[in-house]
């Protein structure tokens, strides 16, 4: 049995699932019904409770952890381009930027959803567009975290899936130098080209 690490709490799974569940699923309700209106609000009250999190939560699920300054997203992606990259127990800071970007436009679709809702912008077409227009394009960028979360498991042969779900990661020798509850597994089996010279 390969040594296992937790990383991520029952709070962020519970949010990631909760959140792409009621996302994708608000695309199928009645648009501005109670329904529709009930999951997006959900919706913002649990970014709401993810942004608290960020900053009190466990390890992994701080900012402070995982979102990267430009200078490590370019280094970053050099390296991975390169094949030098190496495999985080975090958010890597190219999944960083990406998060980021789900997290503040699905906020922006929550916002304008409920402004149709004010006595200021009720009825307004322009507004009905904008959210329609923002929903589809952060759907864009759910498929291609998507597609990037299973080629980056490919990559590193990890199931980064499955640990959005069971919450665990292989460990590998820099976790425990790390400061990571774990033993080391040989680090052959990630694909992890500096850790494997260590
Ligand atoms: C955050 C998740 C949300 C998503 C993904 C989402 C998505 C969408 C989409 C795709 C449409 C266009 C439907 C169509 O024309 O077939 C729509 C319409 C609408 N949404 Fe949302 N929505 C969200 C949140 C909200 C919230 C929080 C409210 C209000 C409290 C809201 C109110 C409305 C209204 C009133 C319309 C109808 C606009 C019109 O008449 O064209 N939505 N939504
Ligand atoms: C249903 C298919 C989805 C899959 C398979 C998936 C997969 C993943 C994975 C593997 C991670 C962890 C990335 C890493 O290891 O760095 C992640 C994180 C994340 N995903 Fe998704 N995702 C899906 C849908 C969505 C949707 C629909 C949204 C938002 C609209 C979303 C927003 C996020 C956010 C905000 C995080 C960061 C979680 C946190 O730190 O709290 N995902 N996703």
């Amino acid at each position: 049995m390969n040594a296992m690490v937790k990383v991520w709490d029952p709070l962020v799974r519970l949010f990631h699932w909760s959140l792409a569940g009621l996302f994708l699923a608000n695309f199928f309700t009645e648009e501005g019904e109670l329904v529709h209106r009930g999951f997006g609000y959900a919706i913002l009250v649990l970014i709401a409770v993810r942004f608290v999190w960020g900053w009190i939560g466990t390890r992994h699920a701080r900012f402070a952890d995982w979102v990267p300054g430009p200078r490590r997203v370019r280094d970053y992606l050099r390296q991975r381009l390169a094949g030098r990259s190496r495999r985080q127990l975090g958010h890597n800071p190219a999944a960083a930027v990406m998060i980021l970007a789900l997290l503040a436009g699905v906020l922006l679709v929550g916002v304008t959803g409920w402004l149709q809702t004010t006595d200021r912008f009720f009825g307004e077409g322009w507004l009905e567009e904008l959210h329609e227009v923002l929903a589809y394009g952060v759907l864009g960028l759910v498929v291609l975290h998507v597609l990037a979360a299973v080629g980056e498991s490919v990559h590193y042969g990890e199931n980064l899936v499955a640990s959005m779900i069971h919450g665990r990661k292989r460990a590998l020798g820099q976790d425990a130098a790390a400061g990571e509850k774990t033993a080391p597994i040989a680090a052959s089996q990630l694909n992890d080209p500096i850790a494997r010279q260590e």
